[in-house]
């Protein structure tokens, strides 16, 4: 693939963090292809992200309202090679450069994550250098620790410290984790059937807002009232701290069969929007509320309070989850925007704190489409 083809963003790269000692930085090279972005980025250990390039497949798989993954594997085929080669070259590195290849091995839709896998197996055998295979929400789950200096956003540039109590919102998991160290995580609730990023992916189709539906739905819901639409909050009379989000999914679709075409306009649309927000909000703060009562978390005493995956995009969550930690005196702590999404240096990151655990492929690794954070 050309470099013209590639609908390449050219992520923001940080360079603000000074090295301390006399080793050297170690450099990594990470690739992420388990879902619809291709992706590649350089990244040191002293947190620096030297290269960044995230080849989205949104608008091909836009038409159809959702990925589809015969279709995802064959754009990461054409993209992986030229996107791994803009990374480099963007660092102003050479693969020589590299200490240690990093690449999601799962889980996520397993064409997709071969090709990155394969790829990354390939480059590290060619070149002799140490190989990690990153399961991709571990990729969510410690890129708030490669915290940006230079970020305006408060939330960003904290130290994240193991442990920490986090909340991972992404398209396909939706997770409560006592995160205990690297490989080291504790379920304290999940979703029992829909994620949270699905949620916002169905009600968007369902109102024929389009692909991908977090993004629309979270502005679309900044203009509308939050309080017009009375959704379910499931769950939330109940203890424990597991979601489940297919009730406002199903209430929402009732909602729309018994309103007119005609009713349906922009200032509907928006209010349903921020009402549907409303109600994953308060499950979130609610389910959150019961983690810090569970007796594993408290006591773990974690510091910060965390939100991570495609979800920690969405600015109500956000400030929620804010006003929640500082409620219990904790920090909070968020990805910057753009390492929210899927994207190359989570998985660049996560391959750096796996490695300095001694953590390398020394046999072939099969890819898996299921892989639970507690089975590492
Ligand atoms: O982490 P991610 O990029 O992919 C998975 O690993 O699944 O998350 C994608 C999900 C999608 O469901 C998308 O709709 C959701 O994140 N998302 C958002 C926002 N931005 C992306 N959800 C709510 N508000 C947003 N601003
Ligand atoms: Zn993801």
């Amino acid at each position: 693939m050309s470099e013209e083809k590639i609908i390449r963003i050219d992520m923001e790269t940080t360079t603000d963090h000074a090295h301390v000692g006399n080793d050297k930085p170690i450099l990594c090279l990470g690739i992420e292809s388990s879902c619809d972005e291709t992706s590649a980025a350089v990244v040191d250990s002293d947190k620096n992200i030297l290269g960044h390039i995230i080849y989205s497949q949104i608008p091909e798989h836009q038409k159809y309202g959702g990925v589809v993954p015969e279709l995802a594997a064959r754009a990461h085929i054409l993209a992986v090679d030229e996107v791994i080669k803009l990374a480099l070259e963007r660092a102003n590195k050479t693969i020589d450069d590299i200490d240690v290849i990093a690449a999601t091995a799962g889980p996520g839709l397993i064409g997709g994550v071969l090709i990155g896998w394969m790829t990354a197996t390939g480059i590290a055998n060619a070149t002799n250098k140490p190989l990690v295979a990153v399961n991709h929400l571990e990729g969510h789950a410690l890129v708030p620790r490669l915290k940006s200096s230079s970020a305006t956003d408060s939330a960003t540039n904290i130290d994240v410290e193991f442990p920490y109590l986090l909340m991972l919102a992404s398209g396909g998991h939706c997770q409560i984790l006592l995160v205990h160290g690297v490989g080291k995580y504790e379920m304290i609730g999940q979703t029992l059937d829909d994620s949270a990023g699905e949620a916002f992916d169905k009600i968007a189709k369902m109102l024929g807002l389009g692909y991908p539906g977090g993004p629309i739905v979270d502005s679309r819901a900044k203009l509308g009232n939050p309080k017009r639409f009375n959704f379910p909050r499931p769950l939330c009379d109940k203890p424990g701290c597991d979601f489940s989000f297919s009730g406002i999914k199903t209430a929402a679709r009732m909602l729309l069969d018994k309103t007119s075409q005609d009713e349906i306009d922009e200032n509907f649309i928006n209010d349903f929007c921020a009402s549907f927000q409303q109600a994953i909000v308060d499950c979130i703060t609610n389910r959150l509320t019961n983690a810090l009562k569970d007796d594993r978390v408290k006591n773990a005493k974690p510091k910060t309070m965390v939100v991570a995956g495609g979800v920690a995009k969405n600015s109500a969550i956000r400030s929620a989850m804010e006003m929640l930690a500082n409620k219990n005196n904790m920090l909070f702590a968020a990805p910057p925007m753009n390492l929210c999404t899927d994207n190359g240096a989570m998985i660049a990151w996560a391959g750096i704190e796996n490695y300095k655990q001694g953590n390398i492929v020394h046999e072939p690794v099969a890819p898996r489409p299921r892989w639970p954070l507690t089975e590492l």
